[in-house]
């Protein structure tokens, strides 16, 4: 370990040397002793057209030779607006108004306190926010907050507000209860809501795949339920899309592929192509005329230094012009997921297969039910290098998230590779 480094999830004791990357180079990351392994993770989910794409290191340098970054308080920008009216108009809906910041829990945050103070303003005092079991929104403490409880999370549970939980209806390929989980799930919304209808101010969902919590995914129907009674018993429905966003799941947006519309959304991630911190909140034209005032205390009073930092607003822009060009490439890689985790599962090591768009996970068949610390993990970590391959397993749960530009014959050879060290951990 550097002397000088703290390195992020990582318990310090033990940890092994970290690989030293020195390019990048489309789905390759090149280290320093020549070895080029593949990206089948996207660098924590953020790459979405490969590391150094020309186009958005164009984007980059043009931007910063005009203009690097000024105060976004009483002051505008050209990328600024011009990312926000090409989100507003791909995302469905009233989704109108866009607050930057900086990364995916800030944009947790903003939409936390948003929902909380829209309520405030229309002067009700509503309490609580449902969120999920297994959810992952962030490390600040609201973004904690909003997660399931964990071991991440023990060392603050005094500091952080509770919310209330309720089962994520998680499936998988040839699950035959998924449906009757979504209604149990939507049976106790419901009983909530109605016995206590001002209580709310949210409800917030990782949509069609909980991230960090196992790549859990759900059906788009049970999105379509949930929406559905938010809006009989009106609280308002917020979707943490910062992992889900851009191409992730075979749509532009998981709202677009379950055809529900949030009132709020957090996308961060791969809004620049995974070359920028950069994170937007954005909400319905309804909930920012709630906060259109005078009034100082009606005002929300959140802001960050880089806010809408132009070189990052440049860079999404860039990454929107691929991903509409590439659309193909994100759109088509369920098909081949599906078709290699067939035959991936015939080795009898893995079950509960699931696909999302570009996102496949399995579990790895196991004894072992310590979950995220599931030793077998830092095997596969450890193992998967010398299959020229980065992964990072989450517990017994194996996932591929690679960058769209990933070939059907390269994807293919990740599968190969895997079932081969797969088969030498059993
Ligand atoms: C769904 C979701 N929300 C929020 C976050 C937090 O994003 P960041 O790590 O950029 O703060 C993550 C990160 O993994 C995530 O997956």
């Amino acid at each position: 370990m550097h002397p000088n480094i703290w390195k992020p999830f990582t318990i310090i004791k033990g940890a092994p040397e970290s690989k030293k990357v020195v390019g990048g180079d489309g789905i390759w990351l090149i280290l320093d002793d020549g070895q080029r392994i593949m990206d089948c993770i996207s660098s924590w989910w953020v790459n979405l057209h490969g590391h150094c794409h020309p186009r958005i290191a164009d984007a980059i340098y043009n931007q910063a030779i005009e203009l690097e970054h000024v105060i976004f308080a009483n002051f505008s920008h050209h990328p600024a607006e011009r990312l926000a009216e090409r989100l507003t108009h791909l995302l469905p809906g009233d989704l109108e108004r866009v607050f930057f910041s900086d990364n995916g829990s800030t944009s947790v945050e903003v939409a936390l306190k948003m929902a909380w103070q829209y309520w405030k303003n229309r002067g009700e005092a509503r309490k609580k926010f449902i969120a999920f079991e297994g959810a992952y929104h962030g490390d600040t403490l609201g973004a904690m907050s909003a997660g399931s409880r964990s071991v991440f999370t023990q060392m603050f549970n005094d500091l952080m507000f509770e919310v209330e939980y309720l089962p994520y209806p998680a499936t998988w390929l040839d699950d035959q209860n998924a449906g009757k989980k979504e209604d149990e799930v939507i049976e106790i919304l419901e009983k909530k809501l109605s016995e206590n209808p001002e209580h709310y101010a949210g409800i917030i969902v990782e949509p069609l795949v909980q991230g960090a919590g196992g790549m859990r995914m759900c059906r788009e129907d049970f999105l379509q339920k949930l929406h559905w009674s938010q809006r009989q018993f009106e609280t308002l429905l917020i979707f943490d899309e910062v992992m889900t966003g851009f191409g992730r799941t075979g749509d532009f947006f998981a709202c677009q592929r379950a055809q529900v519309e949030p009132d709020i959304i957090c996308l961060s991630k791969g809004i620049t192509g995974g070359f920028l911190p950069l994170a937007v909140t954005v909400c319905s034209s309804g909930i920012y005329e709630e906060f259109n005032t005078k009034d100082p205390l009606a005002t929300f009073w959140h802001g960050h230094s880089y806010t809408a930092n132009p070189i990052g607003c440049a860079a999404a822009l860039a990454s929107l012009d691929l991903l509409y060009e590439n659309e193909i490439s994100f759109r088509q890689m369920e098909t081949i997921h599906l078709d290699e985790l067939e035959s991936l599962a015939r080795l009898g090591i893995i079950e509960k297969e699931r696909v999302t768009g570009t996102i496949a996970a399995f579990n790895i068949r196991s004894e072992d039910k310590s979950g995220y610390l599931n030793k077998i993990a830092d095997r596969i970590k450890e193992e998967c290098i010398e299959y020229d391959l980065l992964l990072r397993p989450l517990g017994d749960v194996v996932y591929l998230m690679p960058p769209y530009c990933i070939t059907e014959e390269e994807l293919r050879s990740v599968y190969k590779k895997l079932g081969t060290l797969l088969k030498g951990i059993e």
